[in-house]
């Protein structure tokens, strides 16, 4: 598809998500994002009590990389036991236009359709810095 090794993304994200804590949806999900330096940090939706305190599985996968100093994310997979892809829900959106605004995504479900998307085409017009007064934006590193 590119020069990206999505077989070992694909691997990565399936295997991610038997990892999935999700006792009230039941629905599992797996991340698997390439860093810069070629290794690849994984992720599941991980849920609580408190609905809304769950975290999606690219969430995770971001910020555990983050936490783990990896940064220029080269690719994510999304794989759910979907018939159809699934797509990255708002929140996540928002998160990764923040943290890797270039990167393409690949999502994936269990009857075989890949879609190869980003994160400018999930999240057109995003808000982002550019919005924000100089002096407000001007600690991002
Ligand atoms: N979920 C993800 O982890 N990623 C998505 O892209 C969509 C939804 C999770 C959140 C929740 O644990 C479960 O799937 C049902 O919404």
């Amino acid at each position: 598809m590119t020069d990206i090794g999505w077989d070992k993304l694909i691997d990565e994200a399936q295997k991610a998500r038997e990892r999935a804590y999700a006792p009230y949806s039941h629905f599992k999900v797996g991340a698997a994002l390439l860093c810069g330096d070629g290794s690849i940090v994984a992720g599941c939706n991980i849920e609580n009590v408190s609905f809304g305190l769950t975290n999606c599985a690219e969430r995770t996968a971001i910020f555990s990389a983050v936490a783990q100093g990896k940064e220029d994310f080269k690719a994510l997979a999304v794989w759910a036991d979907t018939k159809k892809p699934i797509a990255p829900c708002g929140a996540c959106r928002q998160v990764l236009a923040e943290l890797a605004p270039e990167m393409p995504i690949l999502l994936l479900g269990q009857g075989g359709e890949r879609i190869l998307t980003s994160v400018k085409k999930l999240l057109p017009q995003a808000f982002d810095e550019s919005f924000l007064p100089a002096e407000t934006g001007e600690e991002k590193e």
